[in-house]
């Protein structure tokens, strides 16, 4: 059983509910998890959990204000986390043409040059074929959580 931490970037919850979601599931099945919903840098340096990114995509391909810090900080500061597993969830609209899912190319981007370890494929949930984004990322996360 893992230990997960998961940094959520959420402007309007979608993303929020998810990691919520994924938190009460992966429980369920005996792993330990906390959402982070203003994650700071002292969250994740603190401690050597799996790191799960849980964010929404917002302005042109952007992290969400509360993710913002987390993101900035790691660019700034390069904590090594060599090995660290992590995973990305992203949440997006296909509409937005390029910058589609930018905010977990942007977390998946600082989180390799702090030297951590992807575990699986990025996720990516489309606003405009589901409303329900836990629906699919709580089934993502059981399966990226076995694979820890
Ligand atoms: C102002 C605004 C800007 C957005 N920009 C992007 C974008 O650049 N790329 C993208 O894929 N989605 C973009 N989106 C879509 C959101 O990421 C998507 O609706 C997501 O499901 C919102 O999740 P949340 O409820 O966690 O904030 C944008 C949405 C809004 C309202």
């Amino acid at each position: 059983m893992a230990a997960i931490r998961i940094l959520t970037g959420s402007v309007y919850g979608g993303a929020l509910m998810s990691a919520r979601k994924i938190k009460e599931e992966l429980e369920v099945e005996g792993h330990k998890v906390v959402v982070l919903e203003n994650p700071e840098l002292v969250d994740i340096t603190d401690n050597d959990d799996a790191l799960l990114v849980c964010t929404s995509t917002t302005g042109e391909g952007e992290v969400p204000p509360n993710l913002l810090p987390l993101y900035v900080d790691l660019k700034d500061q390069l904590p090594q986390q060599p090995g660290r597993p992590f995973g990305i969830i992203v949440l997006g609209d296909s509409s937005y043409g390029d910058t589609f899912c930018g905010a977990g190319d942007l977390m998946e981007e600082v989180l390799f040059e702090t030297a951590a370890r992807k575990v699986g494929d990025t996720l990516k949930i489309d606003a405009l074929e589901t409303l329900e984004p836990e629906a699919e990322a709580a089934p993502w996360a059981k399966t990226w959580a076995a694979g820890l």
